[in-house]
Formats: structure tokens, C-alpha cells, sequence
């Protein structure tokens, strides 16, 4: 195994970083399957799975200032981020504003982008820093992070602001299917769907684990400044998703600007839509040899369900076990 692609998970023993030992087969699959050359040191920081560039950044994170009208959408990833970010979006701007067809990472950016991918060793510079970005944004700020509750900036932890949180669920099964199919286009992923499946569940993917991730937010669900959406929820029922989200934020929605939200924010118009299919980055990194031509789209199925068709016998047992282990304690209930 070549030295340069194993995972380093690193002792700082001052609690900052946890130094784990990887079982054999984790370590495999990740030195195998995980090889691009700005994937190679990832640490659990927090607990939770990380590149190592999470520590360039954690201080500023933890210390931003927090304003009162700042909206966070914060999830798991693939939980539908992006669907709601564009739903809470034309809420709070209409859907008229001329600034609807800039894109999405304009309009609402990605806060801890710049600690996914690792420059380190590489000849390339760190060409953005997504957290100060954020800072310097203009008010009403929309920010999106897939941060664990616990590693959000302090002043959002502790609510001491009127700053709004969306917390968006998606059933994990689900959201393993579109995570992987997220990791081979965007994370440069080359193992399989079942040893992604094994990652998984161990928590070794970016934001894993899973329940570790829900339950840091599930702890304050009864504050008011959070509010918690369902994935299957906005598929069953979008129109009371949206007058929930609206009440949330403080604004109204006509019945005339419910039906148009209604029909920009279905999956085929958001399909077609290239201020939030990222079919220019997917383009991109096709022409660049990064993935392949069948690959696929971001905006991908988009339904309910779609582990039945993808899960075989022995992944559903395991995750059946997983469930039963690790999320037992939640009393959330996820309709597939
Ligand atoms: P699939 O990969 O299962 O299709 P995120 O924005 O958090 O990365 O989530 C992406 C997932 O949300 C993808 O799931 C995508 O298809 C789905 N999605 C995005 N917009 C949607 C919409 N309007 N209706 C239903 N699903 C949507």
C-alpha cells in the first residue's frame, strides 16, 4: 500500500484531535478507494471525519460573530441542503428578485467549504476561505453548513443571537445512496457502493457519523430558533413545508406565489435549473477527467425510498443493526 495515500489520524492527546486506530479493512478501503491527492490526511477531529485542513479554520469558526438576521441551513450531507436552501432563499428574497438566477453558492454559500479539500503537499494554493467569505457577506446573510452541531460558531450553539437554524433530516438509508453517488462525483471516490456502505456506517465519511451528527441538533429541538424539516417530509407535503419555513422566518406567501414556488422548487424544474443542478461543475470535472461521462447529475432521483432498490439483503441487515445501535435512543422516526 502506497504510504502517501493512508489515512493519518493524528494524536494531538491535548483533545483536539482523537487519535483513533483504524481496523484493518477501514484503512484498506480508504488507502484503496480514496486516492486523489487532496483526500489524503483526514483526521477525526471533534469526533467527527474531517480533512485535516478542519484545524486551519476551527478557531475563526468557533469565534465569528453571529448576526440577528443570519439564516443557517444546517445538515447532514445529501439530506436536501440544497433543495431548502432555495426554498428558504426565494422566501426571504421573492421569487422576482433578478438575483434568483445567480447561483445557489452565490446567493447562499457553503461556510466550511475550504476545509473539505486538503492543499497540503500539493503545488496548488488554497484558492478560497469560504469561513472569511462568509463573515465579510452583506445582511441578511444565507449561510449553508454541513457542520456537526458542536463544532458551529460558538454564538449559534449557545442561541445568543435571533439568528434562524434550519435543520434539514433525510432517512440514512437515503442518504447513503446519494452520498455515495456525491462522493465519486464531487469527492473523487473510486471504491465501491458497498465499501462506501462500510464507511459509512463506521462514520468514516466527511460529517459522519451520522447519528453522532443528528443527535447534536436533535439535543435542542425544542428551541424556537431551530427548526427541524424532513426530507420526506417536503416530498409529501412541500406546501406545508413552505408555510412552516415561511412562519419560521417571518414572512408571508400568497396563494399566486405558493403555486409559482411550488413549481420552481419540483425536482424537474430544479433539474433544468443551472442555478442549483451544478451541471457546470459536474461538466467540468468530466472534461478534466476527474469523473466519468456516466457519472451522473447532482439533481440525481430525487425520491423516497430509493435504498429498497439499492440495498441488498446482507447492507440492509447491517443496517438494520446499525439503526437499532446507534440511533435506538432517537425518537424520530423517518417515513422509509
Ligand atoms: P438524490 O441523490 O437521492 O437524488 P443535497 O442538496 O443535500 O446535496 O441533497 C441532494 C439530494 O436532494 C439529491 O438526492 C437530489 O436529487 C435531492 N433533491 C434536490 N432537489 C430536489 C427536489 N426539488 N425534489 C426532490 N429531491 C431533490
Amino acid at each position: 500500500m502506497c504510504s502517501e495515500f493512508i489515512f493519518h489520524f493524528i494524536d494531538m492527546s491535548q483533545g483536539t484531535y482523537i487519535y483513533k486506530d483504524l481496523d484493518p479493512k477501514s484503512e484498506k478501503i480508504l488507502s484503496e478507494t480514496f486516492t486523489s491527492q487532496f483526500r489524503k490526511n483526514n483526521v477525526k477531529y471533534e469526533g467527527f471525519f474531517f480533512s485535516q485542513t478542519i484545524k486551519n479554520f476551527a478557531d475563526a469558526i468557533r469565534k465569528m460573530e453571529i448576526r440577528d438576521d443570519d439564516i443557517w441551513v444546517c445538515t447532514f450531507p445529501k439530506a436536501g441542503t440544497t433543495w431548502t436552501q432555495e426554498m428558504v432563499w426565494c422566501l426571504a428574497n421573492g421569487q422576482d428578485h433578478r438575483a434568483v438566477q445567480k447561483h445557489i453558492n452565490q446567493r447562499f454559500p457553503f461556510f466550511e467549504f475550504s476545509t473539505l479539500i486538503d492543499f497540503a503537499d500539493t503545488e496548488f494554493p488554497v484558492p478560497v476561505n469560504s469561513v472569511e467569505d462568509v463573515e465579510k457577506l452583506a445582511s441578511p446573510r444565507f449561510i449553508k453548513t454541513h457542520l456537526p452541531f458542536n463544532l458551529l460558531p460558538e454564538k449559534l450553539q449557545n442561541f445568543s443571537t435571533n439568528a434562524k437554524v434550519i435543520h434539514v433530516l433525510r432517512n440514512p438509508r437515503d442518504t447513503l445512496i446519494s452520498y455515495y453517488h456525491h462522493y465519486r462525483t464531487g469527492h473523487d471516490y473510486k471504491g465501491s457502493f458497498s465499501q462506501f456502505a462500510e464507511l459509512f456506517l463506521k462514520g468514516l465519511v466527511y460529517f459522519g457519523p451520522f447519528p453522532a451528527h443528528l443527535k447534536g441538533y436533535l439535543a435542542h429541538e425544542k428551541n424556537p430558533k431551530i427548526l427541524f424539516l424532513k426530507y420526506e417530509e417536503m416530498q409529501k407535503d412541500l406546501k406545508s413545508v413552505i408555510h412552516k419555513t415561511a412562519n419560521f422566518i417571518g414572512k408571508s406567501i400568497s396563494e399566486r406565489e405558493m403555486e409559482k414556488l411550488l413549481d420552481h422548487l419540483s425536482f424537474s424544474s430544479m433539474k433544468q435549473n443551472p442555478a442549483v443542478n451544478y451541471a457546470l461543475s459536474l461538466e467540468m470535472r468530466k472534461k478534466l477527467n476527474l469523473i466519468s461521462e456516466d457519472d451522473g447529475h447532482f439533481m440525481r432521483r430525487g425520491i423516497v425510498g430509493d435504498w429498497k432498490e439499492n440495498l441488498n439483503s446482507e447492507l440492509r441487515e447491517k443496517f438494520q443493526k446499525w439503526e437499532e445501535e446507534t440511533m435506538s435512543g432517537i425518537h424520530f422516526t423517518f417515513s422509509a
